[in-house]
C-alpha cells in the first residue's frame, strides 16, 4: 500500500482519523508533530518560541522524510508551506480533511498550544483561506468532515484507498 498523508488545517482531525484508520487497516501510524517532539525532546510551542516558525519548518521538513516508512502519517497543518514537502507526500496518497472555519473555531476555542492559532481572528481566517487553496490543489482526495463521525470519515478513506 502507498503511504497515506493526512493533511488539513489545525483541528481538522488528522491525528484522530489517522489513528482510527491505522487500526482499521492494521497499518502503522505516526503523528508528525509527536515524532518531532520526541525526536528533539521539546514541545512544538517551545520550538516556535526558541527558533521561530522557520526553525520549526526545517525540523518538520526533515522529519517528514524520516517517517516515510510509516503507512499513515498525520501531518501538521503547515506541512504544505514548503513545496518540497508536497513533492515528498505526493509519492504516496495525499488526503485532505476539509473542515469549515466555523467548525475549527468551535474545536479550537480554548486551545492555547498552537502558536499559529493563538492570534487574532482576522489572521486565523486569512491563514485558513490561504491554506485551503493549497490543500485542495495538492491532495489526491478531499474528504469533507463537517457533521461526520470519525467512523464515517474513516470509511470514506478506506473506500477511496481500496478503489485507487
Ligand atoms: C501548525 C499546525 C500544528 C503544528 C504547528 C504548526 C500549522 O499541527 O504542526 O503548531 O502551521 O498549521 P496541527 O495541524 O496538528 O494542529
Amino acid at each position: 500500500m502507498k503511504n497515506i498523508y493526512l493533511i488539513g488545517f489545525m483541528g481538522s482531525g488528522k491525528s484522530t482519523v489517522g489513528k482510527h484508520l491505522a487500526n482499521e487497516l492494521n497499518k502503522s501510524f505516526i503523528d508528525l508533530d509527536d515524532y518531532i517532539e520526541n525526536k528533539h525532546k521539546i514541545k512544538i510551542q517551545d520550538i516556535f518560541k526558541d527558533l521561530g516558525e522557520e526553525g520549526f519548518r526545517s525540523y518538520e521538513k526533515i522529519a517528514l522524510k524520516e517517517v516515510q516508512n510509516y503507512d499513515i502519517v498525520a501531518t501538521g497543518g503547515g506541512i504544505v508551506e514548503k513545496e518540497e514537502n508536497i513533492s515528498v507526500m505526493r509519492e504516496g496518497r495525499v488526503i485532505f480533511l476539509k473542515t469549515s472555519f466555523e467548525e475549527i473555531e468551535k474545536r479550537l476555542k480554548d486551545d492555547k498550544n498552537r502558536p499559529l492559532w493563538n492570534q487574532e481572528r482576522e489572521q486565523q481566517l486569512e491563514l485558513f483561506n490561504r491554506r485551503e487553496k493549497i490543500y485542495a490543489s495538492c491532495s489526491h482526495k478531499t474528504i469533507k468532515t463537517d457533521k461526520k463521525s470519525i467512523l464515517e470519515i474513516v470509511e470514506e478513506i478506506k473506500l477511496y484507498v481500496m478503489n485507487n
